[in-house]
């Protein structure tokens, strides 16, 4: 059976759990895509730090090691920070790799850039992971916006800082001992400035904005705040008045041009943004045909982020497939590969 091969750039929370799904999931991907799926090499900054997986794996911190392997179909992104993420994805689609990101950061800022690039050398790029966690978001928003224009956005999407909030409000936990609880979880970006100051949550927005309406906000004209100032006693007055914060990001389009609001809002009981606790995020999209659709799940985490990293994979894959050839009789095997397999 011939190969997908796979390299990984980081092999952190995010790096981790997607070669632990790809292993743990082998029979599946093999079954959907008729190949193997193997992660072949593994970029990483401190090779002191890590192990090689598996000892056929190739654990180098020179990118050049990984881009001169001889087959290499796939790289995923699973570092943070605008660069080298920009830089060694745009050698891989020169390479001719599909490519999968989760940096959110660099993608809100080279999304269009790359997809260009992806496109010109005809190669796929997935980027689900990068907003929402494991909330299929970009493929909810491709799918209706083929038919509705879209109205607006309210969206929790940090996972760390609802978790902040949640257990403050809930475990009566200090802000720094929710956060290190974050930390712990995988959930915190490794410099958790970004979450609790709402740029992670901003970058976000700015990858929804540029897929719904084809264009960013004006950086300097959006309100950011983070999550940082909430003091506990705050915390509980709005309790006691049925009130919540919840860190919301909200977009629209109004003359022509994109509002964003990245901030810390209270909501009552009836707002559904009350009963989304945790690392959860939630995505209300209001549209023209369709009213308002909610979707709510696990915005950050080890599997919520392989989940979306692999569903990308598995679509790029399928997108790009070279058409069977013509065959002359109808096996088994094709007889049953219209049905899925349950399990
Ligand atoms: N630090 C991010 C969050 C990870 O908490 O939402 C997922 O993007």
């Amino acid at each position: 059976m011939s190969k997908i091969n796979v390299a990984l750039l980081g092999y952190g929370t995010v790096g981790k759990g997607v070669y632990r799904t790809i292993e743990s999931h082998q029979d599946r991907l093999q079954r959907l895509l008729g190949k193997e799926v193997k992660v072949v090499a593994i970029l990483v900054r401190n090779i002191d730090k890590h192990i090689a997986p598996d000892e056929h794996v190739l654990l180098t911190t020179n990118y050049e090691d990984i881009l001169s392997l001889p087959e290499l179909h796939i790289v995923i992104d699973a570092i943070v920070g605008r660069e080298p993420g920009f830089s060694y994805l745009k050698k891989a689609i020169d390479k001719g790799c599909h490519v999968v990101t989760a940096n959110k950061e660099m993608f809100a800022f080279h999304g269009t850039e790359l997809q260009a690039l992806a496109l010109e050398k005809g190669v796929g790029l997935g980027y689900e992971a990068t907003v929402a966690g494991g909330i299929p978001i970009i493929q909810t928003i491709r799918q209706l916006l083929s038919v509705n224009h879209f109205l607006g956005i309210e969206a929790i999407l940090n996972g760390t800082t609802n978790f902040i909030l949640t257990n403050m409000r809930k475990l009566g936990s200090t802000f720094a001992e929710a956060l290190q609880v974050a930390k712990e979880n995988g959930y915190a970006e490794s410099d958790p400035t970004n979450d609790i100051e709402g740029y992670d949550a901003l970058y976000k927005g700015m990858v929804l904005s540029q897929l719904i309406y084809g264009g960013k906000p004006n950086i300097k004209s959006v309100k950011r705040k983070g999550i940082t100032h909430i003091q506990p006693n705050h915390m509980k007055i709005a309790e006691e008045a049925d009130l919540r914060f919840k860190h919301v990001v909200t977009l629209s389009k109004s003359n022509n041009e994109i509002q964003c609001k990245v901030e810390p809002v209270l909501v009552p009981d009836s707002h559904p943004f009350y009963q989304v606790e945790g690392v959860q995020n939630s995505v209300s999209l209001a549209t023209d045909l369709l009213g308002t659709l909610q979707l709510q799940g696990p915005g950050a985490g080890m599997f919520p982020t392989a989940s979306a990293i692999l569903e990308d994979i598995i679509q790029l894959e399928n997108e790009h497939k070279a058409p069977p050839a013509a065959k002359d009789s109808v096996t088994d095997q094709d007889a049953l590969s219209q049905w899925v397999i349950f399990g």
